[in-house]
């Protein structure tokens, strides 16, 4: 039964409808709010503030539950691959076996990238972040691919999702490469997907590719955990974005700028930067934690907290035992993981972070694994970017297909009012 709330202001009161989610999430329908009261509303962060109705991720922060599309992370991770996951984000549905070799055949045809972008990334300094190279390239592959900017029917908006699927991990591995000093080249299409990105990104010249079961097992599961995560800082920017119909290529270039933020995606790199740190500082873990609650200090403890989940992160659960496992079968005695488990211990007894609820999240772990694969950790946020790809396209797909109106918040100004200009000479 839908529901209302009323609004009594200077003597007057005002009813809005309650909407409910399938999950039984309640939200307030402001959408007639200024035209009938002449308030809007005020919420910085927009921490009490839903963008959108969406039918794509459901997560609930206070029991630590995160689904795609009806399906429990946990089961995801655990039974399904990453481009099925992808399939599913964007369409609905999991693929059956023809859905999903006809989406694969689509991404290998696409899976070319215009030899002259080469040049703009020769552009690069060695010394480049990868997250500004990779937001560049996915800006500019739009002048080599015009017809994926203004898609208007659903099949193409099709192509230029597939087109993107098949070239960021070519983009993904370029920028890898061009660190590294290693020609740049394309994978194997007979590949599956997740192992043809790990042979873009690892394959040495002059030596066979070795193919690793354990880390391309790995590398999947953790692209699967990053796929999605409703309406996250880059998500919301990619739907922001999209909004104006600046196209996809444009929408994901402004998220991949949004997630390289450490407070965001760049997490998983400061986490890594974070327990060096530590481990270079004879792994005193209690100064780093008196350091994270001291309020003068503006350091924090990364990889700990998070705006929805006020319980463990199922992600970051996940991730400590697929690190656990994969540096085990792979012989690699890492300390940092020995830290890292120390300072969660510590966190989670202590009563700054207990009272705050701040538990690890998906950035907490994940690095030490990216670094058991031999990734270098200024490309950690790129492997994020890398997995959230599908969610990406899924929420700014959703977006298009239900005509969202442009993203334009309002504001209080708080400013001077109206005054004279003084001329220069009496200033
Ligand atoms: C991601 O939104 C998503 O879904 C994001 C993400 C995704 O999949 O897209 O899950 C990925 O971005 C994960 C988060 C990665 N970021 C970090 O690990 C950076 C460290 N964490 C924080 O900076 C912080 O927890 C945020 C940014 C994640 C969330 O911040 P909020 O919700 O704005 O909370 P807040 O800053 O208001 O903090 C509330 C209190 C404050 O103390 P008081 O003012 O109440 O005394 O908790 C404290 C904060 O100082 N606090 C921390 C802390 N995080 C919050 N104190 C020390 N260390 C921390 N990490």
């Amino acid at each position: 039964m839908a529901d209302k709330v009323t609004l009594e202001f200077q003597g007057k009161k005002y009813e809005f409808p309650v909407v409910e989610g399938t999950e039984k999430e309640l939200a307030i329908d402001i959408k007639t709010l200024r035209s009938v009261t002449g308030l809007t509303t005020l919420d910085p962060g927009y921490k009490n503030t839903g963008s959108c109705e969406s039918a794509i991720t459901f997560l609930d922060g206070e029991k630590g539950i995160l689904q795609y599309r009806g399906y429990s992370i946990e089961e995801l991770a655990e039974k399904a691959d990453f481009l099925e996951v992808a399939y599913l984000l964007i369409f609905g549905e999991l693929p059956n076996k023809e859905q999903l070799e006809k989406f694969h055949t689509d991404i290998k045809n696409e899976s070319h990238v215009d030899e002259e972008m080469k040049k703009i990334l020769d552009g690069f300094p060695k010394s480049a972040h990868p997250m500004g190279v990779l937001s560049s390239l996915t800006n500019a592959l739009i002048a080599f691919n015009p017809s994926s900017v203004n898609v208007s029917s659903e099949k193409e908006m099709y192509y230029a999702m597939v087109r993107i699927l098949a070239k960021f991990p070519v983009l993904v591995a370029w920028t890898l490469r061009k660190k590294k000093g290693l020609p740049l080249d394309y994978g194997d299409d007979t590949l599956g997907y997740v192992e043809n990105i790990h042979k873009m990104m690892f394959k040495r010249p002059n030596h066979q590719y070795e193919k690793n079961d354990i880390v391309i097992n790995a590398l999947d599961k953790l692209l699967i955990l990053h796929a999605d995560h409703e309406q996250n800082c880059s998500t919301s920017t990619v739907r922001i974005v999209g909004s104006s119909h600046a196209g996809l290529f444009a929408s994901l270039s402004a998220g991949i700028s949004a997630l390289w933020g450490p407070l965001h995606g760049g997490a998983n790199q400061a986490v890594l930067e974070m327990l060096e740190a530590i481990e270079a500082d004879g792994g005193d873990t209690e100064k780093y934690m008196a350091k994270a609650k001291d309020k003068n200090d503006p350091f924090r403890l990364m990889g700990f907290g998070h705006r929805v989940y006020k319980n463990f992160d199922p992600r970051a659960k996940i991730i400590k035992k697929a690190a656990d496992e994969v540096l085990n079968d792979l012989g690699i005695d890492d300390p940092i993981l020995e830290i890292a488990k120390k300072l969660e211990k510590e966190a989670l007894e202590d009563p700054y972070f207990v009272k705050r609820k701040l538990y690890p999240n998906v950035d907490f772990y994940s690095g030490i694994m990216y670094r058991a694969f031999g990734i270098p950790t200024e490309m950690f946020t790129v492997m994020f970017a890398l997995g959230r790809l599908p969610g990406w396209i899924a929420q700014w797909r959703e977006m298009r297909l239900r005509n969202e109106p442009i993203g334009r918040p309002r504001q209080i100004y708080v400013g001077e009012t109206k005054r004279s200009f003084v001329p220069l000479e009496k200033r």
